[in-house]
């Protein structure tokens, strides 16, 4: 994967060479500026901005949207620390909208459905094991005492 430095992306801001810096990757949106649905302006404004992303979160764009993006991906900035595999991971990420932080949410919802479902097994093998110990105390209990 290229790996672009914030000023040469900085370079990259006509309506002839548009690129975007959404979440640590470059994306050359100079065929895709007249077909956004958003308007060619917004692109053209968040990429002179310098970083899209925030720009890009508030939308709230679709999965549609970030299928879409893959196609356009031409690198990553100098430095990039996430995942450059591409198309799952961001379109998971913007289904709970917007990230990391919304992973985490669907994890902790995760956990405790989980555990809850591990004390549902146990609940009634408890209930059995408590069941067969009083029968085996009792039983052992009389035959002592006969
Ligand atoms: C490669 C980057 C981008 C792609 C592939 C993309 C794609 C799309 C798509 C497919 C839609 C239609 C609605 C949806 O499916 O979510 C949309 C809507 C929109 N986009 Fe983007 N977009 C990109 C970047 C941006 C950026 C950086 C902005 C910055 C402001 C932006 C602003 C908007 C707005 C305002 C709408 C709403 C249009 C409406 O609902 O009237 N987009 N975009």
């Amino acid at each position: 994967m290229k790996k672009y430095s914030p000023s040469e992306i900085s370079l990259h801001t006509t309506k002839k060479d548009c690129w975007l810096l959404i979440h640590g990757k470059v994306y050359d949106v100079t065929n895709f500026l007249e077909d956004h649905p958003g308007g060619e302006d917004a692109l053209l404004h968040a990429s002179a901005n310098g970083d899209a992303t925030q720009k890009f979160e508030e939308v709230g764009h679709s999965s549609t949207a970030f299928s879409m993006m893959e196609g356009y991906l031409i690198g990553v900035i100098e430095g990039y620390k996430g995942s450059v595999g591409g198309g799952e991971g961001a379109r998971k990420t913007k289904e709970a909208v917007g990230g990391e932080p919304v992973k985490a949410r669907t994890l902790q919802q995760r956990k405790p459905t989980s555990s809850s479902s591990f004390l549902d097994l146990l609940f009634p093998v408890l209930i059995v094991g408590l069941a067969f110990g009083a029968w085996y105390y009792l039983t052992f209990h009389s035959k002592a005492k006969a």
